[in-house]
């Protein structure tokens, strides 16, 4: 189940909403133009292989993939039991404020991880968790937060190769926001 919070942007943000009520998210959501769909979880993916994962969901990915016109889609995997190092590198990647010239489209397989958009002076923190599909907009300023211990299976869409490369606004506004951690702990 997604849990969201809305965060001022400012130099000491505030917080605005929290909420697991799912159809106050979705509103929220919508109105910053980000799409949120839940699919029934199938469970025992956790540590499947990526062919396994898109097998279990391959009705609902080729519906997608259909509406959409995703022309690759792939299985992105971090466990427990990755070295520190490893985990360190992959939370580092996308965790400042970014864009992409494709839409970042992922829907959550097992594990957590927390999209985080800020739009209209307000940042989005949407906790997401297995059976979520979330989308968003190409160009939508954003950043993601896997935790400092990473576990999540997620399937990912993309419209061409390169889309998902990260254009960082060098803003520092994700310093200033409760990361992935903190906002677990206080669930
Ligand atoms: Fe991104």
């Amino acid at each position: 189940m997604t849990y969201l919070t809305v965060y001022t942007d400012g130099p000491a943000p505030e917080t605005l909403l929290r909420t697991e009520d799912q159809a106050e998210i979705a509103t929220s959501l919508k109105e910053i133009g980000v799409r949120l769909r839940h699919w029934e979880i199938v469970d025992g993916l956790d540590g499947a292989t990526q062919d396994e994962v898109l097998a279990a969901y391959r009705d609902q990915v080729a519906a997608v993939v259909a509406e959409e016109g995703y022309t690759f889609v792939d299985v992105a995997q971090l466990g427990p039991d990755a070295p520190a190092d490893v985990a360190a590198a992959a939370r580092a990647k996308f965790l400042n404020e970014h864009t992409h010239d494709d839409d970042e489209v992922r829907f959550f397989v097992s594990g957590s991880g927390i999209f985080y958009l800020h739009v209209d002076g307000k940042v989005h923190a949407v906790f997401c968790e297995p059976g979520d599909l979330l989308s968003v907009p190409k160009q939508t300023t954003h950043w993601f937060d896997m935790g400092t211990r990473p576990h999540f299976t997620a399937i990912r869409f993309f419209h061409d190769d390169d889309g998902w490369v990260g254009d960082f606004t060098g803003d520092s506004i994700s310093s200033r926001i409760p990361d992935y951690d903190t906002i677990a702990a206080g669930r």
